[in-house]
């Protein structure tokens, strides 16, 4: 069974696709932390994230990169939503991707079009979002707890902008497929919407 869990930043999508595979005894990819990867390289290179071809041969990342814990900054996830325009990119990561979904027995993906592009036939999809003031308050939350200095207003504009080239890209850009469920945790605590995500997936089941 794949599972697969769509939404922008700070939504939770994470958190809830984490769950879902400890519950469902699924493995997990986070399939952002590819796209960082390229962002984090293209860094390394001295190159520019806007420019295709310096993006493009960033994707010859060493797998090691993905341990890093610089991946998951700010920084590097703004990197990476600039990589991610690029349509040569987004091929090149195509097939790890893909890999992953279809192996035997099933997995969860979490991304911004496992629902629509990487994996369409998935049975179980859901769209996890919240309004940018909530998510840009937990992101401040999570970021002061580990003693970064941050203002809130910064971070929700940085994630209004992140949303808006995420979902206005030409190619496989930020929607909720079709058949997705929506699942909007602006006011749901992390345990709330975790139930309702597992209750979701195994009402698809049972209708399966
Ligand atoms: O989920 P995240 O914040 O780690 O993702 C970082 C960026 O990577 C995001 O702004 C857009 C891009 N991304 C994508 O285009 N497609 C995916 N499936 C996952 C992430």
């Amino acid at each position: 069974m794949i599972i697969a869990v769509d939404g922008p930043t700070a939504s939770g999508k994470g958190t809830i696709a984490k769950a879902l595979a400890l519950y469902f005894g699924l493995p997990h990819l986070d399939t952002g932390l590819l796209y960082r990867a390229v962002g984090r390289q293209v860094q390394m290179n001295g190159g520019n994230a806007d420019d295709p071809h310096h993006a493009l041969a960033a994707c010859d990342f060493a797998d090691s990169l993905l341990e890093e814990d610089i991946l998951r900054s700010e920084e590097v996830g703004g990197l990476a939503s600039r990589v991610s325009v690029h349509p040569a990119v987004r091929r090149a990561l195509y097939e790890r991707q893909r890999a992953f979904a279809t192996q035997a027995g099933g997995a969860v993906l979490d991304g911004r079009d496992i629902g629509t592009v990487i994996a369409p036939e998935a049975p179980v999809k859901l769209f996890v979002t919240a309004s940018v003031q909530e998510r840009a308050r937990r992101r401040w939350l999570e970021m002061t707890g580990r003693g970064i200095d941050v203002v809130l207003a910064a971070i929700e504009r940085d994630i209004a902008a992140r949303d808006a080239r995420d979902m206005n890209r030409a190619d496989a850009p930020l929607v909720a497929a079709a058949d997705a469920l929506v699942i909007d945790t602006t006011h749901f605590g992390r345990d709330a919407a975790i139930e309702a995500a597992i209750e979701a997936v195994q009402h698809k089941l049972s209708a399966h």
